[in-house]
């Protein structure tokens, strides 16, 4: 996708693996009449207007909580994003955690490894079965619909919210689903969405999955509910901040798995985002309209 951008424009790439600091950001991104971009780097007032040249910002990712869109919008300046190539990779992952909650492997896999493995026990590791339990969808987007199309093939009664189409009220979801899974974008609306009061709500067989963003998910109140057993699991792709830091007290508490963020780390996937991410580069540069053109 680089090589796409370098056939037709002066082309500088942030060497190191790490995100560039902030003082690197804006000093890379001043002379730059596009940028591409990546979740970690925040796009906002004080690099727009350290930028003056630029005309459009290509994300390398359909979630764009990075980018302050109004700021962009008000300088007439188009954001891009990666919508589509990444929501069969996003919900297998998904699904996967799914899965490895309501079946308990972390257990099962560490019970092998650390010699608790016993003769084999009727009531030994029972887990969630998928078959006629009900999966709660909050956010029903492209990557939702995928993970109900996956529930409804192991059986499972999905419900969604979302009133404009037949949705349930989160409320409602909550206290119905045996797994509730979180597919919203973060906005301010959805920032904490799920709180010590969703919590409450919530069965305490009930098992959380989050592979949108972290801070949608109150993570204090998150601990606190695996703590106290208000619910029996819950299985993160996301989390706030990222990296989680090893020491970060969330990672105390029992029956949770979190990932780091891999949602749509396959080789394909991925290729196809820095392939959308071009597009919409080379679009904004040459001034016609992004394929993938995010609102404000
Ligand atoms: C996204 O695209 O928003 C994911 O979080 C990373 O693929």
């Amino acid at each position: 996708a680089i090589a796409r951008v370098r056939a037709e424009h002066d082309v500088r790439v942030w060497p190191a693996p790490d995100p560039p600091p902030r003082p690197d950001l804006l000093a890379g991104a001043r002379e730059a009449d596009g940028l591409l971009c990546l979740l970690t780097d925040r796009i906002d007032t004080e690099l727009l207007d350290a930028s003056p040249g630029l005309r459009v910002v290509s994300n390398m990712a359909v979630g764009v909580d990075n980018i302050d869109l109004a700021a962009c919008a008000a300088r007439g300046i188009p954001v891009g994003n990666t919508p589509g190539v990444l929501t069969e990779a996003t919900a297998d992952l998904a699904f996967a955690l799914l899965l490895a909650a309501a079946r308990r492997l972390p257990e099962g896999i560490a019970a092998v490894r650390d010699g608790t493995w016993g003769p084999w026990d009727p009531a030994w590791l029972l887990g969630l079965e998928l078959n006629g339990a009900v999966l709660g969808i909050v956010g029903k987007g492209r990557i939702g619909q995928a993970v109900a199309r996956r529930a409804q093939a192991f059986g499972m009664e999905v419900i969604h919210t979302g009133r404009s189409d037949g949705g349930l009220p989160l409320t409602e979801l909550l206290r119905r689903a045996d797994v509730v899974s979180i597919h919203c974008p973060l906005t301010e609306q959805t920032r904490g969405l799920i709180s010590t009061e969703a919590f409450a709500l919530m069965k305490p067989s009930a098992i959380l999955v989050n592979t949108a963003r972290g801070p949608i998910v109150d993570q204090d109140a998150l601990g606190e509910a695996l703590r106290s057993g208000q619910i029996a699991a819950a299985a993160l792709d996301v989390t706030d901040p990222e990296p989680l830091p090893p020491s970060d007290p969330l990672l105390g508490a029992p029956n949770l798995i979190v990932l780091p963020h891999l949602g749509s780390a396959t080789r394909a996937t991925r290729a196809k985002m820095a392939g959308l991410a071009a597009d919409n580069l080379l679009a904004g540069l040459a001034g016609t309209p992004l394929p993938h053109a995010v609102s404000a």
